[in-house]
C-alpha cells in the first residue's frame, strides 16, 4: 500500500523519525486479518454493519445508479476481503439480469479463497475474476464497451491523509474511462463518544489489533518488542474528524532488530503513531470528488447519517 516500500524499509524510516510512526497498511497479516474480522463483529464497530445493510437493503437503488438500463459492467472491488458484503449487491445485479463480471482484488490469498468458495456456493452464476495483489500495482484489464464500476468500501480511504487520499483517487481516475463509476463507502462524523468507543472497544480487541503489528515485526524483522510494555491508545478529535491510534511505550526501553541490525530507543510514554481513520461530512465527500476528477451523482446513508455510500461519476478530463 505504501508505494511498494518493503516492511524493512518502512520500519527503518518509521522508527528513526522524531515522531515514530508505522503504517496501518501493515496490520493485515493472517492474525491481523483475523483480528479485524473480530473488530467488524464488535458492538462498538458500527461501520461494517451499516455498510452491509446499505448494500443489502438498498441494493436495487444502487444497481440502478451503477447500471442504468442494465449496462454491462465490470465490478472492480479494491480490497474485497472475503466478499461477504458485496455478495448482496451481486445477487441483486444477477436477479436483474445485468451482465456483470465481478473482479475482486485483495492482498490476502486467504480472503480471496474464501470469497471464491462463497460465490461458488451462493451465486455460482456470477462471472468471477479475482486478482491477488495491491491495487496500486495491478489493475484488471476490462474489455472495451463495458463500464467499469470501481468500489472502495469499508471507509478504507479514511486511512489516508487528505493529500494521499486525493492521490489515490486520482490514480483510480486514470484507470477509469469517462462515464465509469466509483462507489465509495465512507464513515461520517458523529458523536465523538460513539467514534471513541469504535476505536477503543471495551473488550480490547482493537488494542490487540494494534499490538499485533509489533508481533509481526518481531517475527518478520527479528525484533524483540516486549508486547506487555506497549499499550494501545486511541483518540478521536472532533476538530479534525480523525481517529488516531498509537502504541505507547510504558517504560524506557531499547528494542533491536536482527534483520535490520539496528536498535531503537523508546523513552517512557513515547508513542508510535500507527493509524488514522478520517471521518467525513457529505460536503467534504463532495469536495473530495471535485478535487480528484469525479462528480458525486448519488449518496446513500442510513437514517441517523452515520455512514455513507457515494456514487461518483468519472468526468471526462483529469481534474
Ligand atoms: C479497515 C481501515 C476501515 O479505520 O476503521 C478498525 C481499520 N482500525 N479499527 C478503520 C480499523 C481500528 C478500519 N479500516
Amino acid at each position: 500500500m505504501n508505494d511498494s516500500q518493503t516492511l524493512a524499509e518502512h520500519v527503518l524510516q518509521g522508527l528513526r523519525a522524531k515522531q515514530k510512526a508505522l503504517s496501518s497498511a501493515w496490520f493485515y497479516d493472517d492474525e491481523g486479518s483475523r483480528l479485524f474480522q473480530r473488530i467488524m463483529a464488535m458492538p462498538e464497530y458500527y461501520l461494517t454493519r451499516l455498510e452491509h445493510s446499505l448494500l443489502r437493503e438498498r441494493a436495487q437503488e444502487l444497481a440502478q445508479w451503477i447500471s442504468p438500463n442494465r449496462t454491462p459492467l465490470d465490478l472492480i472491488e479494491l480490497g474485497s476481503g472475503d466478499g461477504e458484503k458485496t455478495l448482496s449487491l451481486c445477487r441483486t445485479l444477477a436477479d436483474q439480469n445485468v451482465d456483470c463480471v465481478y473482479r475482486p482484488m485483495d492482498i490476502s490469498a486467504h480472503a480471496l479463497a474464501e470469497l471464491s468458495r462463497r460465490f461458488e456456493s451462493d451465486l455460482p452464476s456470477m462471472a468471477l475474476e479475482p486478482t491477488l495483489g495491491d491495487y496500486f500495482e495491478h489493475w484488471p484489464q476490462v474489455p472495451a464497451g463495458r463500464r467499469s464500476v470501481a468500489m472502495l468500501l469499508g471507509s478504507n480511504l479514511g486511512n489516508f491523509d487528505d493529500v494521499s487520499a486525493v492521490r489515490l483517487l486520482r490514480r483510480i481516475h486514470t484507470q477509469l474511462r469517462p462515464d465509469d463509476i466509483l462507489v465509495l463507502g465512507l464513515d461520517l462524523k458523529k458523536d465523538p463518544h460513539v467514534l471513541q468507543a469504535a476505536y477503543d472497544d471495551a473488550q480490547g480487541i482493537t488494542a490487540q489489533f494494534n499490538i499485533n503489528l509489533l508481533r509481526r515485526l518481531n517475527r518478520e524483522l527479528g525484533m524483540d518488542f516486549d508486547l506487555e510494555r506497549f499499550r494501545h491508545f486511541a483518540s478521536y478529535c472532533p476538530l479534525e474528524g480523525v481517529a488516531r491510534s498509537f502504541l505507547v511505550s510504558q517504560v524506557e526501553q531499547v528494542v533491536s532488530s536482527s534483520v535490520l541490525s539496528q536498535t531503537f530507543n523508546f523513552s517512557a510514554g513515547e508513542s508510535i503513531f500507527t493509524e488514522q481513520s478520517q471521518k467525513y461530512t457529505l460536503q467534504s465527500i463532495e469536495r473530495l470528488a471535485n478535487n480528484s476528477g469525479f462528480r458525486s451523482i448519488h449518496v446513500l446513508t442510513d437514517p441517523r447519517q452515520w455512514y455513507s455510500m457515494s456514487i461518483w461519476h468519472r468526468v471526462g478530463q483529469r481534474a
